[in-house]
């Protein structure tokens, strides 16, 4: 049945064209269920060397395959898992069902390779020049079987096994034996919603004097609501009411005045203890938000660029407002109520028992009814809620969208369109909306209606019980208001759960980023090369932003300490990718990257940031004056060092003309500046960095020629004395390059100075010819 459902999810996800779930990388052993039907079955898995998990046979039926590779051959396991015990949708215990090995030796194919269809993938074995089918599988399992083929090809070739990209340690949770997902330290699956709730607490550590503050004061303040109706109606009516006219006036006047004062008295305690339980808990929770947030802003910090733009991270600036924001109206708003609600209900039930407990029997035949009511319309109002929140952040972004975009919807004068677009997104909240207002109009009434009536029958029985003796009318009307009294406790239940439930589930997004290991992280011991003299050297470098899609495939670069190296390529060739991974930015799948021939990733992070300055192609200005934003990478530069910086990155004389000069606020809701001007206040941020390597991807792209020549000029000045990588679209700002690179695909199609390459009439050329052309059909050059 659960085999079944996964196969109607995966044929649902691939008609309605949603993304696969991330990928899983391969492991070296099976998960302990596999592993033992496995050996039943006489296969020794102890020399698995990479072990891939997929979802499909040969012929591309749904199963659970595992394919698995040793020094002697290669394993398909086909069997389907089932679940043997289950904890609400949870599986707990699952056991896999054999249904068939098939085992080929590795004498029996040369070669292993992957091809990649629409939706699917296969596993291809190449034999004396034929290719042979094998395996078939969903695409998110394509990074697994890339690894498998490569580790095949070493054992065939004799190279050394690669090694899988999958962490050694801790990557594998030790429960279900599956490898975490991309990004994660922990199993989601295995992971406890306790846990979170745990962790969640713990952040109330620091205020357990407060906490046993708040929890007294809630304990009062119910205590003193439901102690209320003993005095306010039972005390009244059978020690003052019923004893008009038998008891003289003046000792009812006195037993009145006592009841008037307790309640009085009652009140003003129960109203002071909410009061402070409030107090306390709207005090510390701000404190605690504040902890949760720098706890997840600093966690971002430490996080790699890759993180953020995996696309499984989702909306990051949500985890931050939105989620810590569910979590503190939750604890402000919520949980007080839960205590407060939940032992109103149980005192009040025991309080009905002791008064009555026939009459207790009978509501509590009448409770499933109104259980039913309140749990099927919670979920009904739930769904309605949803519904209404989700078109109303549909509305939201696309108001978002419509601000942001007004330039284009201006050129392009779509006004009219984009209000048509608002209107229909408009009424469909509208109508969200609608049907919640008129179902909640319905529901409570109704609910007013059979309490009513089970008022009416309590009454009944009640008023015969009071003539028989068994009760005094104080009673009777003292038991109607304890049942008045369930019903607002029961409804804050029946629908608190799904508050909670957001909650927690907020609570694991934000823990989600606090536990995420970053990808670059420092060696425990790296090696301190001292001054830096810039010479990097590239190897056999690989590298991949998806799995099994390579950007950079095998190159090898060299640029000697002071010298300039000039990289061209089309777009998308894997120019700023080169830029990312020299600065560390990135790690490489294979292969390295050398400064001082020393590998990066031996190098402190402190000195590839401070030694390599990367000019990027895409800028960013942050929120502060122009000044800050030079002046960034070095905090403590005087006036004097950063207008130098800018009038060596041709920035000084526009400055000057801003409204505020070197002050003038730039950055989000500052003042907008050109592209051109962005740049060359990069450049400048880059210049008072004064790094021995200096990586200019697209530095000077975004000129006029003019400034261009300037800067050119300026960056020239620059580059002496220092390593630099200059990527460019435009060749002629790299004629004073040392070497040139040209790049396609990843890898580097031709190597020589700016001469050679011209006269070797190749793929420089091309480019060359094409610019060469381009310009003189607009008449900028003859
Ligand atoms: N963060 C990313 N995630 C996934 N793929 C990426 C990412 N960044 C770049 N790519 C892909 O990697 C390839 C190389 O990109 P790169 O930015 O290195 O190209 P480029 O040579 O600098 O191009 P351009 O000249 O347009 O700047 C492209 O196909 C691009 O789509
Ligand atoms: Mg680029």
């Amino acid at each position: 049945m659960n085999n079944f459902k996964k196969k109607i999810k995966r044929i649902l996800r691939r008609i309605l064209g949603r993304p696969e779930p991330p990928m899983r990388k391969a492991p070296d052993r099976l998960p302990d269920d596999v592993d033992a039907a496995v050996r039943k079955n006489g296969l020794e898995t102890d020399g698995f060397i990479r072990v891939v998990e997929s979802d499909m046979d040969f012929d591309g039926c749904y199963l659970t395959a595992w394919t698995a590779l040793d020094n002697k051959g290669i394993y398909f396991i086909l069997g389907d898992e089932k679940v043997t015990k289950k904890r609400g949708n949870k599986k707990i215990k699952s056991e896999y069902e054999l249904r068939e090995i098939r085992s080929y030796p590795l004498s029996d194919f040369d070669s292993l390779k992957c091809e990649q269809y629409v939706s699917t993938g296969r596993l291809i074995a190449e034999k004396d020049g034929d290719d042979i089918g094998l395996i078939k599988f969903s695409l998110n399992f394509l990074g697994g079987y890339d690894e498998l083929c490569k580790a095949f090809n070493s054992l065939k070739t004799g190279e050394p096994m690669p090694q899988s990209s999958e962490k050694p340690n801790g990557g594998v949770c030790p429960k279900c034996k599956r490898p975490y997902p991309p990004g994660r330290s922990s199993c989601p699956k295995c992971d406890k919603n306790g846990s979170t709730v745990k962790r969640l607490f713990s952040f109330f550590g620091g205020y357990k004097l407060q906490m046993a503050l708040i929890v007294t004061a809630i304990l009062i303040s119910t205590a003193m609501n439901m102690a209320m109706p003993q005095i306010s109606t039972k005390t009244l009516f059978d020690d003052v009411l019923s004893k008009v006219g038998s008891t003289p006036a003046q000792q009812l006047l006195v037993t009145l005045g006592y009841l008037i004062g307790a309640v009085v008295g009652m009140k003003l305690l129960g109203l002071i203890m909410t009061v402070s339980f409030q107090f306390l808990m709207g005090s510390i929770m701000p404190r605690v938000i504040y902890d949760i947030k720098v706890k997840i802003f600093a966690a971002m910090q430490r996080l790699s660029v890759g993180f953020y733009s995996s696309k499984q991270t989702g909306s990051l600036m949500e985890r931050v407002t939105r989620d810590s924001n569910n979590i503190y109206w939750f604890f402000v708003d919520g949980l007080p109520y839960v205590i407060t609600n939940v032992i109103t209900v149980v005192g009040v039930l025991i309080i009905m028992f002791v008064m009555s407990w026939k009459l207790a029997l009978l509501c509590c035949a009448a409770a499933p009814i109104f259980l039913v009511l309140l749990v099927f319309g919670g979920r009904f109002f739930r769904t309605l809620h949803h519904r209404s929140w989700a078109r109303n952040a549909r509305l939201t972004s696309m108001v978002s969208d419509n601000i942001n975009g007004q330039r284009i919807i201006k050129a392009f004068s779509k006004e009219d369109e984009e209000l048509d677009r608002f209107d229909a997104v408009s009424s469909d909240l509208y109508k969200a909306d609608l049907k919640l207002n008129n179902s909640e109009a319905t529901l409570f009434p109704v609910l007013t209606i059979l309490l009513s009536m089970l008022a009416v029958v309590m009454l009944t029985f009640g008023g015969l019980m009071v003539a028989n003796g068994e009760m005094t009318v104080g009673t009777l009307l003292n038991f109607t208001v304890y049942l008045t009294m369930l019903v607002g406790p029961l409804d804050f239940l029946s629908w608190v759960s799904n508050w909670w439930a957001r909650c927690v589930d907020s609570a694991q997004r934000v823990f989600e980023i606090v536990d995420a290991e970053p990808e670059i992280v420092e060696k425990e011991h790296p090696i301190e090369i001292g001054e830096v003299r810039g010479d990097i050297e590239i190897s056999k470098l690989e590298f991949e932003y998806e799995p099994a899609q390579p950007v950079i495939k095998n190159l090898d670069l060299k640029v000697n300490a002071g010298q300039m190296l000039g990289i061209v390529g089309k777009t998308g060739a894997g120019k700023t990718t080169i830029a990312n991974l020299i600065a560390r930015l990135y790690d490489p799948k294979a292969g390295c990257v050398k400064i001082d021939g020393v590998d990066v990733r031996d190098l402190p992070l402190d000195t590839i940031r401070k030694n390599v300055g990367l000019v990027s192609q895409d800028i960013y200005l942050f929120i502060g004056t122009i000044a800050d934003n030079i002046r960034y990478a070095k905090p403590d530069a005087t006036m004097d060092e950063i207008i130098a910086a800018a009038k060596a990155a041709s920035a000084h004389d526009f400055i000057m003309k801003l409204p505020d000069a070197y002050e003038t606020r730039v950055g989000a809701g500052g003042h907008d500046l050109s592209g051109g001007e962005r740049q060359r206040i990069s450049i400048a941020r880059t210049i008072i960095q004064n790094p021995r390597i200096l990586i200019l991807d697209e530095a000077t792209a975004a000129m006029d020629t003019e400034t261009e020549r300037n800067i050119q000029y300026s960056l020239t000045k620059l580059m002496q004395g220092r390593t630099t990588v200059a990527i460019a679209h435009r060749l002629s700002t790299l004629r004073d390059a040392d070497m040139l690179a040209v790049i396609s695909e990843g890898e580097v199609v031709e190597y020589g100075s700016y001469a050679e390459l011209l006269k070797k009439r190749g793929e420089f050329y091309k480019l060359y010819k094409i610019q060469a052309d381009a310009l003189k059909a607009v008449g900028i050059i003859d």
